[in-house]
């Protein structure tokens, strides 16, 4: 489709392959069978949900949000749905405000989902991008515990003087869809890769130092980084800083490309059912996107 190669590709990003979704399906089906998986593993009903959070990018449709129409197909009728839109770090920012909800007493169950169908935004003639993104979903039930395990922090960061350098510029009240619109491939993302590079390392390591700091404890303590997968350069360059060996960094960037929000949740996952994760490891959650956006979340499992 583009002038690319494997070896670029697999040099500049880690990328071997990516998934993308077939005819038919869009985020709100991949949701689903993320959110069947989590509630599964948590032995937890969709009708004890009291919230349902997306985080996404990608959502079916402007509205309703991906949340409700997720609602629908699990049954989970005893829930309030909405979504989250903050770039790559959207899940962090979902997982966030569930903590929150939880900490403050409204909540007691809420389903958290990363997903993204970014196929349905990569323009396939843009080699500085459609060699990066792919589709997916990611899923966690939280629910109210006691003691010393659990969701320890969240940092989240945001700066919007640099929207610009990853965005889409149609389809929302500034630019409306037009023949115009289309015609310019305004409907399309957009980045300025190198740019994002640089502040994105930058950002990372400053979100992963301050959940160390505001926890008293230093990357020796870390048993697993689980980092947004957006370029496998990146999180090399993360771990180095945080003086970590590669077993305690969990990398899938290999088979899925970025997924912006579902990342973070689809390696967590893959990490748990490889068994790299035990009983009160501590875990450090980390990510970067579009706004920009960026944050941490440390675990203890
Ligand atoms: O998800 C959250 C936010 N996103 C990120 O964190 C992504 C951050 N950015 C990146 O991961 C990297 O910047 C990229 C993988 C996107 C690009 O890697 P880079 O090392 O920054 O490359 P570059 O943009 O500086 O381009 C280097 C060269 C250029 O050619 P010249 O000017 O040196 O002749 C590009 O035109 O590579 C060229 N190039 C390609 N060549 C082959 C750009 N894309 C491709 C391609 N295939 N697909």
């Amino acid at each position: 489709m583009v002038d690319t190669s494997d070896e670029w590709i697999t040099a500049r990003t880690g990328i071997k392959e990516r998934h993308i979704a077939g005819p038919g399906e869009s985020s709100s089906t991949s949701a689903f069978r993320a959110a069947e998986d989590a509630l599964a593993m948590a032995g937890c009903r969709a009708q004890d949900l009291d919230r349902i959070i997306v985080a996404t990018i990608t959502p079916d449709m402007l509205t309703p949000s991906t949340g409700c129409v997720l609602q629908e197909m699990l049954g989970a009728s005893n829930a309030a749905c909405f979504d989250i839109s903050a770039g790559c770090t959207g899940f962090l920012y979902a997982l966030s405000v569930g903590d929150s909800l939880i900490r403050s007493g409204a909540c007691e169950k809420i389903l958290v989902v990363g997903v993204e169908t970014l196929s349905a935004i990569t323009d396939y003639q843009d080699r500085t991008t459609c060699v990066l993104f792919g589709d997916g979903a990611g899923s966690v039930v939280l629910e109210r515990s006691d003691g010393e395990r659990g969701i320890l922090s969240t940092h989240l960061y945001s700066d919007g003087s640099c929207g610009k350098l990853l965005y889409v510029p149609g389809g929302g009240s500034a630019m409306p869809a037009s023949h115009a619109s289309v015609d310019a491939r305004a409907h399309y993302l957009k980045m300025d890769g190198n740019k994002v590079f640089k502040i994105a390392v930058k950002s990372l390591e400053d979100a992963a130092l301050k959940a160390l700091e505001h926890n008293g404890v230093t990357g020796d303590d870390i048993d697993l980084l689980v980092p947004h997968q957006a370029n496998d350069r990146i999180i090399q360059a993360i771990a180095k800083r945080l003086n970590l060996p590669p077993e305690k960094v969990f990398v899938n960037i290999h088979k899925y490309g970025n997924t912006s929000s579902a990342s973070v949740p689809i390696a967590l996952d893959e990490a748990n059912r490889q068994n790299r994760i035990k009983d009160n490891d501590l875990i450090l959650l980390d990510a970067f996107g579009a706004g920009f956006t960026w944050g941490s979340a440390l675990i203890r499992w």
